[in-house]
């Protein structure tokens, strides 16, 4: 059984991906929802939230956990390789995939627009500059943006002048990693709104492919079943169908 674990609804993308291309594996959903957003909280806050939530996924059965969640990614994945690695499971994040993504469609500016956590951690920039050093990385913390997603305010004239607003601090970039969970019900904005040029990338879809090569290169880590989904979340289960309907 494989698990995918985020702050809330914005990981179904990252799931709904993961079951596109592992149709016949078994997952189990944990949206941390009761707790969200994580993207301004402090480095030992998320550290906890995250232990308790990856311990839980291991506790469903699962042999694998996916970090959707791009702050934790960038603030505990290592963390969680050391305390949770084998034997007792495999935990996989989603920055290095995306700085992949990211180094492999760039022509050597990229900006990265994400939660606050992320972009202090600084790991998108330690990532992209070990695949390619002459690459210039700009980052954007934007703290409004997951809240106006999980209003369901995206396609508003706020969701617009948000976007515009923080793109204005990633001026020269030709290559744009959406490096938040919610951000791409934004997408739209986001490719609106970058001058013309500007590639937009949403790196769910690489991050599934990924998973699989990983599979492959594991043999044994996770067996398949029977294409079951369980969502689990820490919040109201109501709100987070209803919300969750949106991503998924
Ligand atoms: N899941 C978070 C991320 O990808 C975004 C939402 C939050 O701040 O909790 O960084």
């Amino acid at each position: 059984m494989i698990g995918v674990y985020d702050s809330g609804f914005g990981g179904q993308f990252v799931l709904r991906q993961v079951r596109r291309v592992l149709p016949g594996y078994d997952v189990v959903y944990l949206g941390d929802s009761g707790r969200a957003p994580y993207g301004g909280r402090d480095v030992h806050t998320l550290l906890d939230f995250a232990e308790q939530c990856v311990e839980r996924l291991l506790e469903e059965g699962c042999a694998l956990v996916v970090v959707a969640c791009n702050t934790i990614s960038c603030v505990g994945l290592r963390h969680l390789q050391r305390r949770f690695g084998p034997p007792r499971g495999h935990v996989l994040g989603v920055s290095i995939p995306g700085a992949e993504l990211a180094v492999g469609a760039t022509r050597g500016h990229v900006g990265i627009v994400a939660t606050a956590g992320t972009v202090a951690s600084g790991t998108y920039v330690t990532e992209i500059h070990k695949l390619d050093p002459t690459v210039r990385v700009s980052q954007r913390a934007a703290a409004l943006l997951a809240p106006i997603v999980e209003e369901g305010w995206e396609a508003t004239g706020i969701a617009r002048e948000a976007v515009a607003r923080y793109l204005e601090g990633l001026r020269g970039i030709d290559t744009l990693l959406l490096g938040c969970t919610h951000y791409p019900l934004l997408a739209d904005v986001f490719r609106e709104v970058v001058p013309s040029g500007v590639t937009v990338l949403d790196p769910a879809p690489y991050v599934a492919e990924r998973l699989v090569d990983w599979l492959d290169r594991h043999p044994g880590v996770v067996t398949a079943g029977e294409g079951r989904l369980r969502v689990l979340c820490t919040g109201d289960p109501e709100a987070f169908a209803r919300h969750g309907a949106r991503f998924l």
